[in-house]
């Protein structure tokens, strides 16, 4: 059953997609380490969200934690979600990801990595403005990647060349470096930050689906993502890409005409 989004007065709140995953539940985990926050996982699978809720509550003795359950590959699925939320919101971690071996399309008919990876990065942010801009300091981390490249505009979904999941995944964490930049901007007007980070190399499925294992713990892995997202470390790095805390150059971001390209192709088609 899902629960009904209802914030508790007084609150920070923090929202983790990808929460039941190696990495989202550290970041979920650290975030509730902080009392003052109310975290919420948002997951796909209930018997995995509930126990991850669980989990977490017990090691951080903070009971103000929480799942909803959301399709990030489904604008619909978003827009749901959206319209059962009730409050501020104060930092948004975008961590959801997958890596699938085969080609696949979700329901909606978009390839299955640029739908969870890039799009539903996108359409969070995009559904969830009205809740960040009642925060006083809101921000939004996107959770990247330094395993990163190779982004061809004309072929975002792999209609034209032979899928290849490694290939498509550095498409995408490439695209969400770049979209950091683009939202930052369109943002800043509305006090919103907007952060890329490289997590860490951390033993995961979609790590594994990669032919990687990892030597970060997932603990390490979701230091930096919680730093951006709770830390006051002020506008001025909004739009920047961290690597473990360190402001790092990211030459996507610095080719604006793609970015402005990606971000039309994101704002325009995928709806
Ligand atoms: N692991 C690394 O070494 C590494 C390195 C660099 C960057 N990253 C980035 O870190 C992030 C987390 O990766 P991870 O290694 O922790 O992966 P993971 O353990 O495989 O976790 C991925 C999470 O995403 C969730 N998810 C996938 N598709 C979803 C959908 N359609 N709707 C809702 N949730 C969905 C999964 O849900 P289920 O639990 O239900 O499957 C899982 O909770 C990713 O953005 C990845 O690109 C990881």
């Amino acid at each position: 059953m899902m629960e009904q989004s209802q914030q508790t007065s007084g609150n920070k709140v923090a929202l983790v997609t990808g929460a039941t995953g190696a990495i989202g539940k550290g970041i979920a985990r650290q975030i509730a380490e902080k009392h003052a926050y109310e975290v919420v996982l948002l997951c796909r699978d209930e018997e995995k969200a509930k126990k991850a809720v669980e989990e977490i509550k017990k090691s951080t003795a903070n009971n103000k934690v929480r799942y909803e359950l959301v399709d990030v590959s489904s604008l619909a699925s978003i827009r749901n979600l959206s319209k059962r939320w009730q409050g501020r919101l104060d930092a948004l971690v975008n961590n959801a990801a997958v890596t699938p071996q085969k080609r696949e399309e979700t329901a909606e008919g978009i390839e299955l990595q640029f739908a969870t990876n890039v799009m539903g990065y996108f359409w969070m942010v995009e559904q969830f403005i009205p809740f960040l801009t009642e925060s006083p300091s809101p921000r939004v981390v996107n959770v990247a990647s330094y395993w990163a490249g190779g982004l061809d505009l004309n072929d975002l979904e792999f209609k034209n060349r032979p899928y290849n999941n490694d290939m498509a995944y550095r498409q995408s964490k490439q695209a969400n470096r770049m979209l950091t930049v683009a939202s930052a901007e369109r943002l800043k007007s509305q006090n919103i930050s907007v952060y890329a980070c490289h997590p860490g190399d951390v033993d995961s499925t979609l790590s594994n689906n990669l032919g990687f294992t990892g030597s970060d713990s997932p603990a390490a892995g979701a230091k930096t993502p919680v730093w951006l997202a709770t830390d006051s470390i002020g506008t001025g790095g909004s739009g920047q890409y961290y690597e473990y805390m360190q402001k790092t150059r990211c030459r996507f971001g610095e080719n604006r005409k793609e970015v402005e390209a990606l971000y039309e192709i994101c704002d325009s088609f995928y709806r």
